[in-house]
């Protein structure tokens, strides 16, 4: 991928030989500050190639704080700091001299609630590829409908590419979110409940269309649901104020965890 040359900084390659080869990202005494707050306190994870791994635990413990430093979306957050080692590819994402818009163009993130723009179905993907230099009608054409299909969203929207995204379904939206990243041709997708605003069969859905995303993708989602953590996810990692208490095998978290408190957590004693 071209932009990867952006992403890559000559100066930034020192951990390239210690990365294992399915890992996409290895994670290391990572502390992220809200001024004084500390709301990631020294997390340390692996995170495998072509994966699904869930994030859980009680609302506040920093499962999004965590996400969103892997693509640097906390930059955008005043007062916000980060401490310790994200490695991908070679490269610690955290360095000074990270290519940012290089960066969310290979980790592509989608959020809670579905936020396309008030475009056009089509100009919601051609609007993204227009900012990465991709002009010629048919090449946009073509890859409009390649990540819609990605999305499992085509046969819903062929026939009403031009018409408003906001005249979706809140399913099919998230999914045309999900396009929209999809267009950007990533290699990581971090997913913060994605699905967790929709109905039942919309959630179902964008549930049925992240297991297939696994195939090409790697996936780090965020999710309050725990049948939903351990229907779809690889691995689960279990935060707790801060704090990665426990990181397995989903089935291992879900039937025989290490941690009395993730115990307790997955049985529904709090949270
Ligand atoms: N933009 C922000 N500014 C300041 N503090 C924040 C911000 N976002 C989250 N926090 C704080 O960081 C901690 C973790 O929040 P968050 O990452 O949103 O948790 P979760 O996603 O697990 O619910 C909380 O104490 C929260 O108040
Ligand atoms: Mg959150």
């Amino acid at each position: 991928m071209a932009v990867k040359t952006r992403v890559y900084q000559e100066k930034n390659i020192a951990y390239q030989n210690d990365q294992e080869k399915n890992n996409i990202l290895e994670i290391d005494d990572l502390s992220i500050f809200y001024g004084e707050n500390q709301a990631v306190k020294h997390a340390g994870l692996n995170i495998e190639k072509n994966a699904i791994t869930a994030l859980v635990g009680p609302s506040g413990c920093g499962k999004s704080t965590f996400l969103r430093s892997i693509n640097r979306m906390n930059d955008l957050i005043a007062g916000a700091r980060s401490e310790g080692r994200i490695i991908y590819d070679g490269v610690n994402l955290l360095a000074s001299n990270i290519n940012t818009i290089a960066l969310r163009k290979e980790i592509g993130m989608v959020f809670q609630k579905p936020n396309p723009f008030p475009k056009s179905i089509y100009n919601n993907i051609a609007h993204a590829l227009k900012f990465y230099g991709i002009r010629g009608k048919r090449q946009l054409d073509q890859m409009v409908e390649e990540s819609l299909k990605k999305a499992a969203l085509w046969d819903e929207v062929k026939d009403r590419l031009h018409q408003s995204a906001l005249s979706l379904s809140g399913g099919q939206q998230q999914r045309l979110c999900i396009a929209r990243t999809l267009a950007m041709e990533p290699n990581l997708l971090l997913l913060d409940e994605p699905s967790s605003a929709l109905d039942p069969i919309s959630n179902a859905k964008v549930e049925e269309l992240i297991l297939q995303l696994k195939e090409d993708y790697s996936i780090i989602i965020v999710t309050h649901n725990m049948q939903q953590a351990s229907r779809i996810s690889d691995y689960t990692a279990f935060f707790l104020n801060g704090e990665v208490i426990e990181y397995d095998h989903t089935k291992k978290i879900f039937t025989n965890p290490s941690e009395q408190k993730t115990e307790e957590y997955i049985s529904g004693r709090f949270g």
